[in-house]
């Protein structure tokens, strides 16, 4: 971790993830020639080479990313940038870091969750509808357990309560127990099945479609793939492997850090135990004091930090929806740095 990315062949010309909420967030972060931007999650940098477009001819951009492949597939596409871009293969967990020579930034971004790529590629052990080695690490090449580790290995308990409490899954006992007794259990397909055979949710979309006797064509058809039984499971094994809320939480207040007064920060969650993080964090920030209400003067002398751009979060339009079915779930939050 922490190398600067480098081109390998295996991840040039393909370009199938696409940025959400991409005009959304370049105007959150009011990005201007010549300023100096931050991509905590650069992915395939779709985002990231906005940015620089609209920043140029002398704004630049470092990006981030725990996925090996991730952090050189983009180094690849911001090649013809020059110096104006720089892509590390590190989480955002260490930000700060990174920054060392120059400490500010006028804005930084979090894309939260997964690209395309790493969804779409089996091997990665990230989706239920192809079959692959259950993993689920953003970062191959790092040493945590994988998701299988978690699913052969941890207490029946502790399963109970990452599946319940990252997955907001309310028949999170009853999946534990077929997964115990399914144990081994090493393959995506194998675990989809196993959850499947104990989960029967009536997609919620059908419910509503039967009510308005509609049909949303692409919309639809993902909000039905978004119900499939073993989704929330798969959702919080990714969380629990890749320690992803500690990790936001963590980042949070290093993004403020770095950010030059009037700097902006926007971040794009995708479920709701990301967002609402990002929203009490942001509602902290602005308050600043953490005194006890009865307190009768402020004793903890926090000043507010943030002013949030968006009181409600930006959602994709209809039309970005229909276009990128993935962008469905995505919310949009901006706040400046006071
Ligand atoms: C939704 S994608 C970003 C897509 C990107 N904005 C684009 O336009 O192509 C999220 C990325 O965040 C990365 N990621 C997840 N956790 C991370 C972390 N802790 N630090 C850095 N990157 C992380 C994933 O590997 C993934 O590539």
């Amino acid at each position: 971790m922490g190398e600067p990315a480098h081109l390998t062949s295996a991840t040039v010309n393909e370009e199938r993830h696409i940025p959400v909420l991409l005009a959304e967030v370049l105007a959150g972060l009011n990005v201007q020639t010549g300023g100096r931007y931050l991509d905590a999650t650069i992915g395939g940098a779709g985002h990231a080479q906005a940015i620089l477009d609209a920043s140029a001819p002398t704004g630049q951009l470092l990006g981030l990313d725990r996925d090996p492949d991730a952090a050189s597939r983009a180094a690849a596409r911001l090649a013809c940038f020059g110096a104006r871009a720089q892509v590390i293969h590190a989480s955002y967990v260490q930000l700060a870091q990174w920054l060392d020579g120059a400490p500010w930034v006028d804005g930084v971004l979090f894309d939260l969750g997964f690209s395309s790529w790493q969804v779409d590629d089996p091997e990665r052990g990230f989706s239920f509808r192809e079959d692959g080695p259950l993993d689920m690490r953003f970062d191959p090449s790092s040493d945590v357990p994988t998701a299988a580790e978690l699913v052969n290995q941890y207490p029946m308990e502790e399963l109970v309560s990452i599946i319940r409490q990252y997955g907001e899954e309310p028949q999170a006992r009853r999946i534990v127990q077929a997964i115990v007794t399914a144990r081994p259990i090493c393959s995506t397909k194998h675990l989809a099945d196993v959850v499947a055979s104990v989960v029967h949710y009536a997609p919620r979309h059908s419910r509503m479609a039967r009510h308005r006797g509609t049909s949303t064509g692409a919309g639809e058809r993902h909000s039905r793939m978004a119900h499939h039984p073993a989704t929330r499971t798969f959702q919080a094994l990714r969380i629990a492997v890749n320690h992803e809320l500690e990790s936001l939480e963590t980042a949070l207040p290093q993004a403020v850090a770095v950010l030059r007064p009037g700097g902006r920060l926007a971040v794009i969650t995708f479920h709701s135990l990301e967002d609402r993080l990002v929203k009490s964090f942001f509602r902290q920030a602005e308050r600043g004091c953490i005194c006890p209400p009865e307190s009768p003067v402020c004793v903890c002398g926090r000043k507010p930090s943030l002013r949030a751009i968006t009181r409600k979060p930006i959602v994709p339009s209809k039309a970005e929806v229909e276009a990128n079915p993935r962008s469905r779930s995505a919310k949009l939050r901006v706040a400046e740095k006071l």
